[in-house]
């Protein structure tokens, strides 16, 4: 059962970047890197937010934990208003929201001894008393995720790639939070590691009743972890679903196309036949994105409408929306008009 209020809660998110230009620095134009987004985390649950490079998953989960400010919009969390906190909320919220990051070599301070980086949250909050209790509480994280007590004297290059990551979960988890931020957790790893980091991460939120955001760039591993996923493309959501719903009946074009996109288990050729071809070409930049609906430039499915005119969302099923012309039944007669 889920509760009422969700434990993160964000709305009409925005989040643009000046781009400034010359000797004087003159603003010369926007990144709109998160363009409008709403979306809901239930407590205990796993959301996915999936989209490829550059549609802005990141910023959306570095505006989350209040490292970039907010163009636009709000953010509640644990039914509070955290839009614009201070300091001393901001420092609280810091411990109850951590971030996993995608690069396990580059996240680490390499000249910090691993009880120190493990540490570091228990000393900025003050959450152990003295040394011993110190080192104790450091050795108990590195071992609850699969590490050894001993590692704690190394440094971050003696470690492989699934074991710094490790690490980065452990230094997360030290101050106890309700929510982690995963931004790609398992992109930088070898697939023969990657599983192993997706059951620690399954085996922690059963053990401590976390509550995930979980970011990816394919559909893939959010499949098996994910309850509920967000497709987001170019600082919009392009389709939410509960994950049944969006593996069966995938609706955004730019879904199907995600899911064409990745070897599939499923041999059923009425389920496969729902899938568009793969991608072709990249992500426009967010700093001119293509009027009307953002993805026409890519959709197989494109009519004249889609040039001009943004998509509304579309309820498709309870909890499954879509924005898409192609789903809106005002549009039906300009997206049956042949091209
Ligand atoms: N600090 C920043 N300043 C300017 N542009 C940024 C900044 N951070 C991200 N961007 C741009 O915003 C867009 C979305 O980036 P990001 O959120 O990292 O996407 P994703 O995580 O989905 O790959 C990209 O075009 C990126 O170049
Ligand atoms: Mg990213």
């Amino acid at each position: 059962m889920q509760s009422a209020e969700p434990l993160l809660q964000v709305t009409g998110l925005k989040v643009h970047f000046p781009i400034h230009a010359g000797l004087l620095g003159r603003q010369a134009g926007t990144v709109k890197a998160v363009d409008g987004v709403d979306f809901q985390v239930h407590a205990g649950e796993t959301l996915g937010l999936v989209g490829e490079s550059g549609c802005g998953k990141s910023t959306t989960g570095l505006a989350v934990l209040r490292m970039h400010a907010l163009t636009d919009g709000q953010v509640r969390f644990n039914g509070e208003d955290i839009s614009s906190p201070d300091r001393a909320s901001l420092k609280r919220l810091r411990r109850t929201m951590q971030m996993i990051y995608q690069d396990p070599f580059g996240s680490l301070n390499p000249r910090m001894r691993v009880l120190d980086i493990v540490g570091e949250p228990l000393r900025v909050h003050r959450l152990t008393r003295g040394r011993a209790a110190y080192r104790k509480r450091v050795m108990e994280l590195l071992e609850r995720v699969g590490l050894k007590a001993e590692m704690a004297e190394r440094y971050p290059h003696e470690f492989s790639g699934g074991q710094r990551q490790r690490i980065g979960i452990a230094r997360a988890l030290a101050a106890d939070p309700k929510l982690l931020i995963c931004d790609e957790p398992v992109s930088a790893l070898d697939v023969s590691i990657q599983a192993q980091v997706i059951n620690l991460l399954e085996d922690l939120q059963k053990e401590l009743g976390l509550t995930y955001l979980f970011i990816a760039h394919d559909l893939a591993v959010v499949r098996h972890l994910c309850q509920r996923i967000v497709v987001m493309y170019l600082g919009r959501i392009v389709e939410v679903a509960d994950r049944e719903s969006l593996y069966r009946n995938p609706s955004h074009p730019y879904t199907r196309a995600l899911l064409a996109a990745i070897p599939i288990a499923d041999p059923d050729p009425e389920v496969q036949a729902r899938f568009d071809p793969s991608l072709h070409g990249e992500v426009p930049s967010p700093i001119n994105p293509p009027p009307g609906c953002p993805f026409h430039p890519r959709c197989p499915h494109a009519a004249p409408v889609c040039q001009q005119q943004r998509p509304r969302t579309m309820e498709l099923a309870p909890g499954h929306t879509v924005a898409c012309h192609l789903h809106d039944p005002e549009q039906a007669e300009a997206m049956a008009r042949p091209q």
